[in-house]
């Protein structure tokens, strides 16, 4: 495998992805990227120019998808709307993106027999009682939330049709909760550290006891190779690291970070049809294709986060105010 297309390569986990590759394999690189307001161009700077190069494009346009899908060896497909509460305010745009914009891919990779490696989550899975110690596994039935998962869980079903009606080449992989650097300030730990940062105070959904299983975002790189490389076609793959924890207990690290009152935060509206929680059992990536997680002690990746977002501050900056004046006007 040499010339790999990374969709959505500008984004959070994308661009980690593509430093991973840089740092570990000797593929070529072609980002496609529509650039929304999610992604950041700077992500890549500093990459080696003879390996990345990106392509400004909407991977649910197939004029731009299907000579660039001709063009590689394979396709890592990141590209997405990726954030629930958007979806709720608007869920058109996760509709052509993470649905048309999969279905031209599979097109694509199904004319030139591409190799197809397809990123989901496990929100496709709904969510799990808080008092359950049960896991989602790779035989949970689908059973979505919100408009984001449900698109998700919408492409996820494409892939395995077009995998076995057209024989394409594909595998899936369905991870939870991501950190790490890059991240946008809509999400969940990013928005609390730099809330912190400027001297505010984190913002709570609910009660706050909502539960996530976070994994570095290095980890889920590796995982995607992996599965990319040695993986089964037509086959899917939980990724997580055993990492949940409840919201509350995110934010009292954050604030302990800057030595700050463990009670010094507010709770804020709830989302609408809010995931309890998540837990991933990955006993399948584990045994099958021996991947471990390298980063999972999660304070020690948080606390290298939060000196990330310190030192990055020219790069969050610009989103921050925007992205807070959408969530107070939702009172949240
Ligand atoms: P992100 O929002 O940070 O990045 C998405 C990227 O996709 C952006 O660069 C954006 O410009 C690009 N994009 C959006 N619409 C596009 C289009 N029509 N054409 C081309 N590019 C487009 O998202 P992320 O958090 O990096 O998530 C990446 C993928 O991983 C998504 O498929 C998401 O569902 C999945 N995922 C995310 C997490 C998580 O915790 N963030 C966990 C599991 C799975
Ligand atoms: O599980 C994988 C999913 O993780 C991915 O598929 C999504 O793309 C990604 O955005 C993420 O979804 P979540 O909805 O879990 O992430 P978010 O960061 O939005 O919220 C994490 C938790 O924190 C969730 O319980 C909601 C809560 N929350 C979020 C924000 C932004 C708050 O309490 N306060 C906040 O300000």
């Amino acid at each position: 495998m040499d010339r790999l297309l990374v969709t959505g390569g500008a984004g959070f986990i994308g661009a980690n992805f593509v430093h991973h590759l840089m740092a570990n394999t000797d593929v070529r690189v072609t980002v496609l990227d529509k650039l929304t307001y999610a992604a950041s161009r700077e992500a890549l700077d500093g990459l080696p120019t003879d390996r990345v190069s990106l392509v400004v494009g909407d991977v649910a346009d197939s004029a731009v998808v299907d000579p660039l899908v001709a063009a590689h060896d394979a396709v890592v497909h990141f590209a997405a709307e990726s954030h629930n509460d958007n979806s709720l305010n608007e869920p058109g745009p996760f509709i052509t993106t993470n649905l048309v914009g999969t279905f031209c891919l599979l097109e694509a990779a199904r004319r030139h027999g591409t190799r197809l490696h397809h990123i989901s989550t496990d929100e496709v899975y709904g969510d799990l009682a808080l008092e359950d110690s049960t896991r989602f596994t790779e035989a949970t039935p689908y059973n979505p939330s919100s408009p984001y998962s449900a698109a998700k869980a919408g492409s996820d079903h494409l892939v395995r049709a077009w995998v076995r009606s057209f024989g394409v080449q594909a595998t899936i992989s369905n991870c939870s909760n991501n950190y790490g650097p890059w991240q946008h300030v809509e999400k969940f730990i990013p928005r609390q550290i730099t809330n912190v940062i400027d001297g505010g105070r984190p913002k709570v959904y609910g009660a706050g006891h909502n539960v996530r299983d976070w994994i570095h975002v290095e980890d889920h790189s590796s995982a995607v190779w992996r599965i990319l490389t040695e993986g089964r076609i037509g086959e899917t793959y939980l990724v997580g690291a055993d990492g949940e924890r409840d919201n509350l207990d995110v934010v009292a690290l954050i604030l302990a970070h800057f030595g700050r009152p463990a009670d010094d935060f507010d709770l804020v509206t709830d989302r609408a049809g809010h995931d309890l929680r998540y837990a991933i059992d990955a006993t399948k990536l584990r045994t099958e294709l021996d991947w471990e997680p390298r980063h999972a002690d999660f304070s020690e990746g948080l606390t290298r986060t939060i000196e990330w977002y310190q030192q990055h501050e020219d790069w969050w900056r610009p989103h921050k105010q925007r992205t807070e004046a959408t969530y107070a006007a939702q009172g949240q």
